[in-house]
């Protein structure tokens, strides 16, 4: 071979190792735009964690993160952020997938259905611990869980709607999901509650599939469909929100009993106004924070108690801080 051919060939090879770096490396960025770094390259940090939310831009879920990240600084955690940008239980799954072969040190995320996530969870922990947040899968061999009882806060909903209505009220939910374990604890906590009650019943329930939107469709054909229907119970933090826009578009904010879930800006200025009567309060930012703490401590070795339950309470509009009741004063 001539020294030409040498160099000539030399460089072809040179030439193709950088496209293939690169067409991998740029697949990679393409097909995973949210997903996991590499664990073993990242460096100055003592751990590398990834927090897989329901759903990316959710507000709930961002104070999940706020707490989380906030941990993380603290303990020189690298923490990641990554999943699903609207609920979607296959990107969901994937995303779990894919921190798992990135080699992180640790998994933070829902467990939200048996048949889903029990299996991926069993097969994850093998290799890389995961503890559940907000959802638990109990049947699961995750480490650990922290979040909502989330049986105790539809029980709570419950007994907050008798109050309320003097124990007569024909309810309609909007849930989440028919298919996630927290809904299905929320609304059987509810269901427990109301179920001696004479005067309660409950007429119908739908899918807001954690949207908004879906969530006011829901309750504007529930209006339609059921005109005995006055009073409405939203099992996960949109839901609420929703179904007071049709409540008030349609000017039943008098006729019309609102239980939700959480206390996002929205759902406190609808509760400040009268639209929304009470709300379940989670505890979102805690729960982050103290998941990267339980993390730490699993790797090192610490005792980690299988169930850790954060608070959970009842918000009415008169429990709020005169500060948020300017809605209400100003007369709108
Ligand atoms: C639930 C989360 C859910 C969120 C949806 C919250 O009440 O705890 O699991 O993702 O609502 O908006």
């Amino acid at each position: 071979m001539s020294r030409l051919t040498v160099v000539a060939y030399t460089f072809g090879v040179l030439f193709f190792l950088v496209s293939c770096a690169f067409s991998v490396f740029y697949g990679y960025k393409v097909m995973s735009h949210d997903l996991p770094e590499e664990g073993n390259e990242i460096k100055g940090y003592n751990y590398h964690f990834v927090l897989v939310p329901e759903e990316l831009d959710n507000d709930y879920w961002r104070l999940v993160e706020k707490g989380a990240q906030e941990a993380a600084k603290e303990y020189g955690v690298l923490l990641e952020y990554a999943g699903p940008k609207q609920a979607n239980i296959d990107e969901h799954l994937k995303t779990i997938e894919m921190s798992m072969a990135s080699k992180v040190d640790g998994i933070i995320t829902q467990g939200l259905s048996d048949e889903q996530f029990t299996p991926l969870i069993n097969r994850v922990v093998e290799r890389v611990p995961v503890i559940t947040i907000d959802t638990d899968a109990s049947n699961s061999n995750r480490m650990s869980y922290i979040g909502t009882d989330n049986y105790y806060s539809g029980y709570l909903a419950g007994k907050a709607l008798i109050e309320d209505t003097k124990g007569q009220a024909n309810v309609a939910i909007i849930t989440g999901s028919f298919y996630a374990n927290h809904q299905q604890l929320r609304v059987q906590g509810f269901r427990d509650a109301v179920m001696s009650e004479q005067g309660i019943k409950i007429i119908t329930m739908e899918e807001s599939e954690i949207s908004r939107v879906r969530a006011a469709e829901k309750a504007y054909q529930i209006l339609k469909d059921y005109p005995e229907v006055n009073a409405f119970y939203g099992t996960s933090a949109l839901d609420g929100i929703g179904i007071a826009q049709v409540v008030e578009k349609y000017k039943k904010t008098d006729q019309v009993y609102i239980i939700g879930f959480d206390n996002l800006p929205e759902t406190l200025d609808y509760l400040s106004k009268g639209t929304i009567k009470a709300t379940i309060v989670q505890e979102p930012y805690e729960m982050g924070y103290r998941a990267v703490q339980m993390m730490i401590d699993l790797i090192e070795g610490k005792t980690v108690p299988p169930v850790v339950h954060t608070n959970t309470r009842v918000l009415r509009a008169a429990d709020l801080p005169v500060s948020h009741l300017g809605g209400r004063e100003a007369g709108y």
